[in-house]
């Protein structure tokens, strides 16, 4: 423990595992996240915390729309080391899933995932190496039924680690 603050418990906290995409000038990239979440029902307002050296990062401010793909419980894993592990730099992501373009040239994950949302930005907010993405949902669609995947199973069932863009990378050492 280091400063008082035990890593162990931070991992009581609850997320989901989500991909968040967007697109610009054609270009299409998307990225895991599982600091995502839900701040208001009316108007219905999102949160997502993005790291400032992502390339998604970059793209979002640009375009300023995304999209998020709420992943299911029988993702593999591989499938999440794409967007997860890999930068969209120098590696086109979207060629490695299916996904449909929604309006505005705004790319939507389609595979392993039960719902996918589409929000534009209303704020930004510097938070040291990251950045907070306030977005307000424009449309919201049900794909299917299923189990979604949270964070904690991501870690103790299919024994998923965090990259160090992660807000959480501090859990990797808790295991
Ligand atoms: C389970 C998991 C959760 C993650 N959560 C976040 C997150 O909340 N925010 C973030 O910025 N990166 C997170 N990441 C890391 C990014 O997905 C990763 O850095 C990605 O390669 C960025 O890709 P890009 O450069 O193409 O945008 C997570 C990765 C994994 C595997």
């Amino acid at each position: 423990m280091e400063n008082g603050i035990d890593p162990r418990a931070l991992f009581t906290l609850n997320y989901g595992v989500y991909i968040l995409s967007t697109g610009y000038e054609g270009k299409y990239n998307g990225q895991i996240i599982n600091a995502l979440m839900q701040l208001t029902a009316d108007p219905i307002c999102m949160a997502a915390c993005l790291h400032k050296d992502n390339y998604t990062t970059e793209l979002v401010e640009k375009s300023g729309r995304f999209s998020v793909s709420v992943l299911e419980e029988s993702v593999p894993l591989k499938f999440i080391g794409v967007f997860g592990f890999r930068c969209g730099r120098d590696f086109d992501k979207f060629g490695e899933c299916r996904y449909e373009v929604k309006e505005g040239g705004l790319p939507l994950v389609t595979e392993y995932s039960l719902a996918g949302i589409e929000l534009k930005v209303l704020s930004v907010q510097d938070v040291f190496t990251h950045k907070v993405f306030i977005g307000q949902v424009e449309k919201a669609q049900l794909f299917k039924e299923g189990t979604p995947l949270t964070y904690a199973n991501y870690h103790r069932v299919k024994k998923g680690k965090s990259p160090s863009n992660a807000p959480s990378a501090i859990f990797n050492e808790v295991k």
